[in-house]
């Protein structure tokens, strides 16, 4: 199991002939293999951008990231994305978007037919190997971009609002998969959300993050996620310390909201 260790990232965007961006500013932090950690913040906070370094899609202007001790150069499939509108390849079929990781590394034919078979039933997609992204609805798109990204078998989950596009009931079932899935899988899944409850429901560690610049404000250890996976998820949400923890977390963003506000209004 590998554990992530993010030191003094920084990150400015140059802007052509305007002010480069500061959108990371000094984010330092451990997580633990096995950890679920939620990314909650006002747009423009850095969230995406956070993600993009650890997936190596974006190098950092300053400081370092690495997982299992080895510094992270660039993408790999021990990490994985998953993004708000499931990136799913249109002209493929369930299953042939699936498999196309293990497909792209030779994986043995049968074995890869199994895999996907094994996490169709996971994602509760069990007949519909055969469809065309097209013809499903948006909750069974984004099970079907969760299971493209576990057939890689990564080490670490990076999910940038995959649930922020679906209705709320969908949704919720969506937080319930999430949560049994990384307490069957066992790996490491940062997932970035705009919603309180749904930052509070899934993370047993949450950060919220201010912008300009772009950094880690507060960082909580939650209980939540862990009862999840045994209470009702309305009795949850409806507890007094989960209503507690979410008022005080939505008048945090609410000050950060108004300093903002008031810092445009005075420019
Ligand atoms: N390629 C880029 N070039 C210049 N500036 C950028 C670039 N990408 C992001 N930014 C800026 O960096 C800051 C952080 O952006 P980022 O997309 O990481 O925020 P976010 O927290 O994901 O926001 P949202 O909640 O809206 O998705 C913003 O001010 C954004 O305008
Ligand atoms: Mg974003």
């Amino acid at each position: 199991m590998k554990d992530l260790s993010v030191a003094n990232v920084e990150m400015v965007y140059d802007v052509p002939n305007g002010t480069p961006v500061h959108a990371l500013s000094n984010v330092t932090f451990d997580l633990e293999a096995g950890r679920l950690l939620t990314l909650l913040g006002p747009s423009g906070c850095g969230k995406t951008t956070l993600l993009n370094i650890l997936a190596g899609f974006l190098a950092p202007t300053g400081g370092s990231v690495s997982l299992g001790g080895s510094v992270i150069t660039g993408p790999d499939k021990e990490r994985g994305m998953v993004f708000q509108q499931g990136a799913l390849f249109e002209w493929l079929t369930v299953e042939e978007n699936i498999s196309f990781g293990p497909r792209m590394n030779r994986a043995n034919k049968a074995e890869t037919k199994e895999k996907v078979n094994d996490l169709l039933r996971t994602v509760g997609l069990a007949n519909f190997g055969d469809k065309r992204v097209y013809e499903l609805s948006g909750g069974m798109q984004q099970r079907v971009a969760l299971a493209r990204c576990l057939a890689n078998d990564p080490d670490v989950i990076l999910m940038d609002e995959p649930l922020g596009a679906l209705d709320a009931l969908t949704r919720e079932k969506m937080q319930g998969l999430v949560l049994e899935l990384w307490k069957e899988t066992g790996k490491t899944i940062i997932l970035v959300t705009h919603s309180v409850e749904e930052a509070l429901y899934l993370g047993d560690r949450l950060f919220v993050m201010a912008p300009r610049p772009g950094r880690v404000e507060k960082d909580y250890e939650l209980p939540f996620a862990e009862q999840g996976l045994q209470v009702e998820p309305r009795e949850l949400k409806a507890s007094p310390e989960f209503i507690a923890k979410r008022e005080e977390i939505l008048s945090i963003i609410w000050e950060m909201e108004e300093e903002t506000m008031g810092r445009q209004e005075a420019s």
